[in-house]
């Protein structure tokens, strides 16, 4: 078995790579990179690097042969249609390299979505079932990293979080526990022609935010709504779906996701 792994050295992909490690030797892990020279880390620990460039095509083919699986973790452009051409090249590049099985890290609920972002995961879904290659989406929440724009360290200061008025809910998730999940994916088999939307099981809203604010900061944090706050990430939140669940992260895990009160640790100092 070869699993070779795209977007290696992002944050997502060390994540795989680490748990990955426990579970299969490394000589059977492939860490597909833009730029090899920063990966001694990975090739101590027996993993074979692997030079993979989306902007540049001719790396492609050599970089996924032999896969067994391919898990293309979506690029990180800012512009979705430099993103689409990106994700062409790869698709184009396993089916010449007959890879046998393609994994897909798109968006959740990306179909219900009204943005070029969740257009660019639809279309990259697309783009793999038309190479006939067996494939999976994982589809992926919302990372709890957005979190830090609400600005929680001055809420704790203040006693007093301020947002946006709405009736916002979120399902969003940990890089970590998307890391496990994805591993249980490519080492257990069962998974091929499936999509996977991989949320949390229950939305939480800006109140229990502020509750669980309270209780690590131990003091009262109100909840206020301010409809002069002007943060881009509001109209983004309101263009995708954060209110969509699913327990099929859960059910890939083995256990509940992170708490709330865990994931939020790491965005407050
Ligand atoms: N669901 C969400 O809320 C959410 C949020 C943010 C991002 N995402 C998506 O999830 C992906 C993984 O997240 P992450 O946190 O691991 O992001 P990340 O740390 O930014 O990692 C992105 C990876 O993509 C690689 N990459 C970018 N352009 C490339 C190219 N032209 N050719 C080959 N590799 C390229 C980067 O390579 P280098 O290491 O060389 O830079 C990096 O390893 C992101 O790329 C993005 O598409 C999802």
């Amino acid at each position: 078995m070869s699993i070779v792994i795209t977007g290696a050295n992002g944050k997502l992909g060390r994540l795989i790579i680490e748990h990955l490690l426990t579970i299969v030797p490394a000589d059977q892990i492939f860490a597909c990179v833009r730029h090899t020279q920063s990966c001694e880390y990975w090739k101590k620990q027996g993993i074979t690097v692997r030079l993979c460039d989306y902007d540049q095509p001719e790396t492609l083919e050599q970089a996924f042969a032999n896969a067994s699986q391919l898990l293309l973790i979506s690029s990180s452009h800012p512009d979705d249609t430099i993103r689409l051409r990106q994700h062409a090249h790869v698709i184009e590049a396993a089916k010449k390299a007959k890879v046998e099985h393609i994994l897909y890290t798109s968006f959740a609920f990306c179909d219900k979505g009204t943005i070029p972002r969740t257009y660019l995961h639809l279309a990259t879904e697309h783009a793999i079932r038309t190479t006939g290659i067996p494939y999976t989406f994982l589809r992926s929440g919302l990372y709890m990293d957005f979190i830090g724009m609400f600005g929680l360290n001055d809420a704790i200061v203040k006693g007093e979080l301020s947002v946006y008025p709405g009736d916002w809910q979120f399902n969003s998730i940990t890089r970590l526990d998307l890391a496990f999940a994805i591993v249980a994916v490519l080492t257990e088999s069962g998974h091929q022609n499936k999509i996977y939307e991989l949320t949390a099981s229950h939305t939480w809203t800006f109140q229990d935010l502020a509750e669980t604010l309270s209780e690590l900061a131990g003091k009262p944090i109100s909840l206020q709504q301010d409809p002069d706050i002007q943060n881009w990430i509001y109209g983004f939140l309101s263009k995708i779906d954060t209110t969509s669940t699913s327990d099929q992260l859960e059910q890939l895990l083995g256990h509940p996701i992170t708490p709330l009160q865990e994931s939020i640790k790491a965005f407050i100092s």
